[in-house]
């Protein structure tokens, strides 16, 4: 890794593509992560957490098909004061190739990707985000307990708590600690994501890469507690409760979840006449009434209550 290499700013992927198949048929003519979460399209929720992590330069990957569904939606983010890249995944050929994809544009910056589908809400999450995107080296991933680990990645750990390895899906899992879509990378990660084989199912898989880091010495493994919800919105049940849990919220706190037009704001990537703006296009919604509330307010430029 070049010596200035951690002062450059993080970058962001949102990995938005792959076939949907679980939830078929309402994905065959529409993107998954064009779903709607109760009051927004599913991609808001994952851009709302790189953004509260601070990064402002994000690429969006997804299907040929797709893409150009998600620039009319986002644009070239100007909206937001953070720079959007559109680029194609051609076919679905695994997580880690997205820094294959992303190589020219990443150049040795360090990285933070996020899957399209993974939501996470948690109080003071940013502070957490902000710590892993501005680690200088090495690469932070996040791990939640769950009932049915044997569907995700998961971590074991050493009775001193750092982790002894990561296996994709396995058949018996050694912990409950699934791994969640939320990856934080060094500058190296471009190197070490050429260097990985497609899996049996054919597919440059994030777990390899992950154990990549590990293997180094240089995996933080960061748990995320009781307090917090990681809901994956691939599968119709899924989907449901992660659209119940956010209005859930919304209505009895009266605050917006998963809005990258508030955290844009609350962080200072645009100012109140920006949000209003934007607002003042959603007036007949909800969201843009309270979005205009947001605006209007006196501002308190804190990105944890986003
Ligand atoms: O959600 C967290 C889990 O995500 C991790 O615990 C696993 O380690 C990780 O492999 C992944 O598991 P999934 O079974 O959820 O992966 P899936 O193939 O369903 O892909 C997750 C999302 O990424 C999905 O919304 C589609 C998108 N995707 C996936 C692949 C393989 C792409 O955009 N392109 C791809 O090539």
């Amino acid at each position: 890794m070049s010596e200035n290499t951690a002062t450059k700013p993080t970058k962001g992927i949102l990995l938005a593509g792959g076939s949907g198949t679980r939830l078929h048929p309402m994905t065959q003519a529409v993107s998954k992560q064009l779903l709607p979460v109760y009051d927004k399209p599913m991609i808001f929720y994952p851009l709302s957490t790189l953004m509260l992590a601070g990064i402002r330069d994000i690429m969006i990957i997804s299907t040929p098909a797709d893409l150009p569904l998600f620039r009319r939606l986002l644009g070239d983010g100007a909206d937001l004061g953070v720079t959007f890249t559109y680029r194609e995944q051609p076919s679905p050929d695994g997580i880690a190739q997205a820094f294959i994809i992303a190589d020219d544009w990443l150049d040795d910056s360090p990285c933070g990707l996020i899957l399209g589908d993974n939501l996470i809400f948690a109080d003071h999450l940013g502070k957490q985000l902000r710590t892993a995107a501005s680690r200088p080296t090495g690469a932070t991933v996040f791990a939640y307990e769950v009932s049915d680990p044997e569907r995700y990645g998961v971590v074991s750990f050493a009775a001193d708590g750092h982790a002894l390895d990561i296996v994709e899906k396995p058949t018996r899992p050694l912990s409950n600690w699934a791994v969640t879509g939320l990856y934080f990378y060094d500058g190296r990660v471009r190197e070490y994501a050429r260097s990985l084989k497609p899996s049996p199912r054919g597919e440059l898989e994030i777990t390899d890469l992950n154990r990549l880091y590990l293997q180094n010495g240089d995996l933080h493994v960061q748990r995320l507690g009781r307090g917090c919800a990681w809901l994956d919105a691939g599968m119709p049940d899924s989907l449901m409760q992660a659209g119940q849990f956010v209005q859930t919220i919304q209505s009895r706190q009266g605050l917006l979840v998963g809005s990258p037009h508030e955290v844009a704001f609350r962080r200072g990537f645009i100012d109140a006449a920006g949000l209003e703006s934007y607002a003042r296009r959603m007036i007949k919604t909800e969201l843009g009434r309270a979005l205009m509330g947001i605006a209007n307010a006196v501002p308190e430029n804190d990105a944890e209550a986003a």
